[in-house]
C-alpha cells in the first residue's frame, strides 16, 4: 500500500493513499472539466484557433493523437487481428457520384431543416422539439431536405462531369470491393470487411464538442452472410460490441443497447441496435449496429453491372449475402472514454484529477521519471527509457517535483510511472507507482518490461 511503501531518503516517499473515488463531478461539470484538460493538457485543440476557430473542427494534439489512435488500435484487434473471418482495406475518401448514386444517399441522406422565422437561425427539425434553441420561438419555416454529403471537384474543371464527394460513411467502400476481397482473400460468407477512417458529414448542428462533427472517423464492419443466418449474425455482434466498451472500461450502468423503432431505421436497414453512452446530456449514440440486408450489395450489382453475389459450391446455390454491420464513431468513442474515466478524488489529502483509463487506451502506458535532474541518475534514466520505449508509449519527465510530475501523469491517464532515485545506482533497482491506488513497489530494473507488461495483460 502506498502508506507502507519504504520511507528511504534515497528514493520518492510515499504519497499517502488514493481516497475512495467520489464517482466525480457532477454531470453539469463533467462536460466543462473534461473539455477543459482536453487543451489544457494537449487532447484536443480547436481547430484553425489562431484565425478564430474553424466551427466544428477539431485537432488532435500529442495525448489525443495517442489516446485516438490506441481507441482505433483496440478495435483492430479486436474485429481484425484476433479473428480469421475478418479482414481489412482502406478504401477512397473522394468517390464518384455514381457510388452515392446506386448506395441511396444522393435521395435520402438528409435530415430535415428549417429555418427559425424570428431569427433565422438554421435548425435539425427533429432535434429541437418544436421551439428554437436560439431565441425560443415556435414559427418555423417548411422544413427541407439537406442532402448531407460534402460536394467537391476532381480535376481542374468545376463542371457537372468532374462532381465527387467525401464518403459520408466507410461502409460503401466494402460493398464496391465486395468482389475483391472475395477473389482475393477466398473468404466465404459469412466473413468481414473492416475499416477505420475519416468520413464527412455537412451536419446542420454539429454539437456537443467531438460528439457531433463535420470531419469524423468511423470504424466499420460489413459482415457479409448468408440470408437465413442474418438474424443470428445481428445478436451475435450486437454481444460483441457491447463487450468491447465494458472490456474497455466503461462501467456497464453508463452502457445500454437500444433497438431502434421502425420508423427510426435508415433507408438501408432492417433492423437496427444501437450502443448507448450516458453522456452528460443523457443517452447517446456510440455505435450502430444494423441488418442492411442485401440492400447494398443488389443495388451497386444493378447500377454497376458486374455481379455481386457469392456462389456457394457446397450447395451449388448462388446468392446476394446480407450484411450486418457494427459501425462506430472513433472520434465520438474516444470522448466517451474520457468522460467515463475522468475522475476527482484525493491523495494524502490533496486535490487530484486523475484520468482512470484503461491502460491500453492510455496516452502513454509509462511515465520515466529520474527522482533528481542530477546528472548522476541520467544514464540509468535513459536506460530504462530505451528499454521500454520499443514496447510501450512512454514519457519522459525530468521538470518539477516528483509530486508535481505524479499529479501530471494522473490527470493524463498514465497508468504506471517509473522513478529512478539514488539507489537505484546501487540497487539497480526502481519504483513503479501505480495511478489508481497510488501504491509503490521496488522491482529491478532488469524486471521492469516483464513487471509492466504483466500488469498491462491482466488488463
Ligand atoms: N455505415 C453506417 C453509418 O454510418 P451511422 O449511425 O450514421 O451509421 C456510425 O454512423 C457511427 O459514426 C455513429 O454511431 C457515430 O459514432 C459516428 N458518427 C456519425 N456521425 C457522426 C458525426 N457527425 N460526428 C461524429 N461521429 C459521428
Amino acid at each position: 500500500m502506498s502508506d507502507e511503501a519504504p520511507s528511504h531518503p534515497g528514493r520518492p516517499g510515499p504519497e499517502g493513499a488514493a481516497a475512495p473515488a467520489t464517482g466525480g463531478p457532477a454531470s453539469e461539470d463533467l462536460m466543462e472539466r473534461v473539455v477543459g484538460l482536453c487543451k489544457r493538457r494537449g487532447f484536443i485543440f480547436q481547430s484553425a484557433e489562431i484565425y478564430g476557430g474553424f466551427r466544428s473542427t477539431y485537432d488532435y494534439g500529442p495525448l489525443g493523437v495517442n489516446l485516438l489512435r490506441n481507441v482505433k488500435n483496440a478495435w483492430w484487434e479486436a474485429m481484425v487481428q484476433r479473428r480469421t473471418d475478418v479482414v481489412g482495406l482502406d478504401a477512397a475518401i473522394l468517390s464518384p457520384p455514381a457510388v452515392w448514386q446506386a448506395s441511396g444517399h444522393l435521395a435520402n441522406f438528409t435530415d430535415p431543416l428549417v429555418d427559425c422565422r424570428a431569427c433565422h437561425q438554421r435548425w435539425r427539425q427533429d432535434k429541437i422539439g418544436g421551439v428554437c434553441p436560439n431565441c425560443g420561438s415556435t414559427e418555423f419555416t417548411e422544413a427541407r431536405a439537406f442532402n448531407l454529403m460534402f460536394k467537391t471537384h476532381a480535376g481542374p474543371l468545376e463542371d457537372e462531369g468532374a462532381v465527387a464527394y467525401l464518403r459520408p460513411e466507410t461502409a460503401q467502400g466494402m460493398f464496391v470491393n465486395f468482389v475483391n476481397v472475395l477473389q482475393t482473400t477466398r473468404k466465404k460468407p459469412p466473413f468481414g470487411i473492416a475499416q477505420v477512417g475519416k468520413s464527412f458529414r455537412n451536419e446542420i448542428t454539429p454539437q456537443n464538442f467531438v460528439f457531433r462533427t463535420r470531419e469524423f472517423e468511423q470504424m466499420e464492419m460489413e459482415y457479409f452472410v448468408p440470408p437465413a443466418e442474418a438474424q443470428h449474425w445481428f445478436e451475435y455482434w450486437l454481444a460483441e460490441r457491447f463487450n468491447w466498451y465494458l472490456g474497455l472500461g466503461i462501467p456497464a450502468d453508463k452502457l445500454r443497447l437500444r433497438h431502434h423503432d421502425p420508423d427510426e431505421l435508415s433507408h438501408y436497414s432492417a433492423g437496427t441496435a444501437d450502443v448507448e453512452f450516458l453522456f452528460p446530456w443523457g443517452w447517446d449514440e456510440l455505435e450502430g449496429i444494423a441488418n442492411r440486408t442485401d440492400f447494398d450489395l443488389k443495388a451497386h450489382a444493378a447500377a454497376s453491372g458486374e455481379k455481386l453475389d457469392y456462389f456457394d459450391p457446397t450447395t451449388n446455390e448462388r446468392y446476394t449475402p446480407y450484411v450486418i454491420e457494427p459501425a462506430a464513431g472513433a472520434t465520438r468513442t474516444m470522448m466517451a472514454f474520457l468522460l467515463a474515466a475522468y475522475d476527482e478524488d484525493e491523495v494524502g489529502g490533496e486535490p487530484r484529477t486523475v484520468l482512470r483509463i484503461h491502460p491500453r487506451l492510455a496516452p502513454y502506458q509509462v511515465a520515466v521519471l529520474p527522482l533528481s535532474k542530477k546528472d548522476s541518475l541520467e544514464p540509468l534514466s535513459r536506460r530504462v527509457l530505451e528499454l521500454l520505449q520499443p514496447h510501450l508509449m512512454v514519457d519522459y519527465d525530468v521538470t518539477q517535483g516528483i509530486g508535481k510530475r505524479y499529479r501530471r501523469q494522473d490527470e493524463i491517464g498514465t497508468p504506471w510511472c517509473v522513478t529512478i532515485d539514488f539507489d537505484s545506482l546501487e540497487d539497480g533497482g526502481v519504483t513503479v507507482r501505480d495511478r489508481d491506488s497510488t501504491e509503490q513497489v521496488r522491482v529491478p530494473v532488469d524486471g521492469l518490461l516483464d513487471e509492466l507488461r504483466g500488469r498491462l495483460d491482466a488488463r
